[in-house]
């Protein structure tokens, strides 16, 4: 038995994913690149490889882990480049695209060898969190006014769009594409490719996959673009658990167990977003809270039912654990980091990574 706390990367689920990326590129012609900043875990890279175009980013670190680890296609993006970066950035990329003009003007000949784009914001989303919403007033992430992207047309033969969050919904998806046709038509018409970013759950249950195709196909055929598009948990969802063991019992009015992980530390995202992980199948007479081990009073990975009373030494799966995870990670409170491990096609479990007290130590000087 891998000592816990780990995350564990089923390969079985993952392909489920990767068949279903793989049916939609055959069915629209769209390209699939995985977003690096959700899911940068490169022992997987060799099963993802076959079912995808290559990797998608947002800093040189991830820029070069997708070229030397994924390699195929690999777009380089950011927010904002440095002038110490970019030539690197440059060096692992066939395609960048920068978040303003600005920084297309700024690394106009650093750039000039490899085709060049620019993100557009359509100022609608379907983010339900104004944290994580592109299109939130005063956006920084890329260019609206169309008046001011016309004159560098000259420089770029593309755009990225990224608009879409967690968005389940096909009919909000179609909708919102149809907001951006009306309102870049021109733009688009100039183009030779269109990223439509993330955020698409086209992976999930009872997701119209064949329509969603159609649409992507009309959208290219329309305006004579190679569509990419850049998913991050669509890729992995539902493929991965962090297995945990419960370390303490304790009552203060509700049953309440410590584990040897923390969500401050291993699900960071839970925090931020305020939601509940997940335990399956969450069923039974015995309810309890799942806390962490950090000092934060509110590292609480939720209230879930179990079929039996736990006791000091069980374990827990939390559930769908491999978006923005391990590239969140932290060393908070020097809370024992968890390894990776990856359970392989013929059932077989390999631990991938260990982290020990030197990886935390020299996380610091
Ligand atoms: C530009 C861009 N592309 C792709 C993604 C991946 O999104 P998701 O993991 O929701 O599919 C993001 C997420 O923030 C993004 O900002």
């Amino acid at each position: 038995m891998i000592q816990t706390p780990y995350y564990l990367i089923d390969k079985s689920k993952l392909l489920q994913n990767m068949e279903k990326i793989a049916k939609l590129r055959e069915l629209s012609g769209a390209r699939a690149l995985l977003a690096l900043k959700c899911f940068a875990t490169w022992s997987v890279f060799d099963l993802m490889r076959e079912y995808m175009d290559g990797t998608t980013s947002s800093s040189l670190n991830e820029v070069r882990l997708g070229h030397e680890r994924f390699g195929k296609e690999t777009h380089a993006y950011s927010v904002a480049y440095a002038d110490y970066e970019i030539d690197e950035v440059v060096s692992h990329a066939d395609k960048i695209i920068f978040n303003t003009i600005g920084q297309l003007q700024r690394f106009e000949k650093q750039s000039s060898g490899i085709v060049r784009g620019l993100r557009l914001n359509p100022g609608v989303s379907s983010s339900s969190f104004d944290l994580a919403d592109p299109a939130r007033p005063f956006s920084r992430l890329g260019e609206w006014d169309m008046a001011k992207v016309e004159p560098v047309m000259d420089m770029i033969s593309g755009f990225m769009i990224h608009n879409n969050c967690e968005n389940g919904d096909f009919d909000l998806f179609d909708k919102m594409l149809g907001q951006i046709e009306e309102k870049f038509s021109p733009l688009l018409k100039k183009a030779d490719w269109v990223s439509l970013g993330g955020g698409i759950h086209f992976t999930g249950d009872n997701y119209p996959l064949t329509k969603f195709a159609e649409r992507l196909k009309r959208f290219s055929g329309e305006f004579g673009v190679q569509v990419y598009l850049e998913p991050g948990e669509a890729s992995i969802t539902r493929s991965t658990t962090l297995e945990v063991t419960v370390l303490d019992k304790l009552y203060n009015g509700k049953d309440l167990v410590v584990v040897d992980s923390s969500i401050e530390a291993h699900m960071l995202d839970l925090l931020i977003y305020r939601e509940s992980a997940k335990v399956h199948p969450n069923q039974g007479p015995h309810r309890y809270m799942v806390c962490g081990k950090s000092c934060l009073a509110g590292d609480i990975f939720g209230e879930f039912d179990f079929e039996n009373e736990l006791n000091v030494g069980d374990r827990i799966s939390i559930q769908d654990t491999a978006g923005y995870t391990m590239v969140k990670k932290n060393w908070f409170n020097g809370v024992k980091m968890p390894a990776i491990a990856i359970r392989e096609l013929d059932g077989s479990i390999r631990t991938v990574r260990e982290f020990s007290y030197a990886d935390y130590e020299q996380s610091l000087s």
